[in-house]
């Protein structure tokens, strides 16, 4: 049973959001694309690292409190393919930020049953790096609560190419294979777990970037214009209110729709508030 009144705080007016949640109804799997830690540092003068030290926190608290309302699954953007571009040092920081982030939270997360699963081309990283990952999902691989994903050398073009090179791989070993959504669904590097129910991007883009783009069929979508070092729990409570605001109707018609309902369903086909 979750506890609502231990999940606000600092009493301020966002974090007492978490009062009007309907805590029956959250998302079952959560996804963010983290973005702005760059310009949160440009914006106080800083070297744009800082901002990726500031997100870490944000990651830290997002993490803590999809635990603490039991949600299935949180998946974090932490590094696309993509990313390599940036200079040597903000890659080179960003990893160690990550590798640091894994194994101080070690603990945590074994000890609050989070299992951690790594989405993307992971193990081309440097040794260094693997090393440390691989004994985290191992660590945590009893982990029954939240399923927490980071996505890293992630691209979602790429998942969906290894997908069908190992359903070829599995045909060419002889395994009967069906080439079907539920068996693309199966080997990609999300198997087994539920698509998205919404979609967080920080900063104001609207764009996609590449991120799970199988699995947000139909996800639905919440952009802030806060930059990810900012985001923190107050600021999930609102998209996850945002979320229960909505009507998922799947490509079909909301059930028991009055007429007047209907009407305004077809004229406005997404009800997006907020
Ligand atoms: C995008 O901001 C953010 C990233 C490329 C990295 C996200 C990484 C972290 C938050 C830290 C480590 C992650 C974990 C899981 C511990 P940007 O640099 O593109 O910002 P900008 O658009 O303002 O330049």
């Amino acid at each position: 049973m979750i506890d609502r009144s231990k999940l606000a705080e600092s009493g301020s007016p966002e974090e007492l959001l978490v009062h009007r949640l309907d805590l029956t109804r959250l998302p079952r799997h959560v996804a963010v694309i983290m973005d702005g830690n760059g310009r949160w540092a440009e914006q106080r003068g800083l070297p744009r690292v800082e901002g990726h030290r500031s997100g870490v926190e944000s990651v830290r608290e997002t993490v803590e409190m999809s635990a603490r309302l039991e949600l299935e699954a949180l998946t974090l953007y932490a590094f696309s393919v993509e990313n390599w571009k940036r200079p040597r040092f903000e890659v080179w920081t960003l990893m160690n930020l990550i590798k640091d982030y894994v194994r101080k939270e070690l603990q945590s997360l074994v000890d609050n049953q989070i299992r951690l699963h790594l989405l993307g081309r992971w193990r081309e990283l440097d040794p260094s790096v693997v090393q440390v990952l691989e004994r985290a999902v191992d660590a945590t691989r009893e982990g029954r609560g939240l399923q927490l994903n980071i996505a890293l050398n992630y691209s979602g073009r790429a998942e969906i190419v290894d997908a069908c090179r190992n359903i070829v791989r599995d045909w060419a070993a002889g395994e009967r294979v069906d080439i079907d959504e539920e068996t693309l669904g199966r080997h990609l590097y999300t198997a087994g777990l539920p698509d998205p129910d919404l979609l967080i991007r920080t900063s104001g883009e609207m764009r996609i970037s590449n991120f799970l783009l199988w699995q947000i069929a139909y996800s639905e979508i919440w952009i802030t214009d806060t930059l990810w070092p900012d985001f923190r729990r107050g600021e999930l409570f609102r998209a996850l209110l945002d979320y229960q605001g909505r009507e998922r109707r799947y490509g079909g018609l909301v059930e028991q729709m009055s007429s007047s309902e209907e009407e305004e369903a077809l004229a406005t086909p997404r009800r997006h508030r907020g």
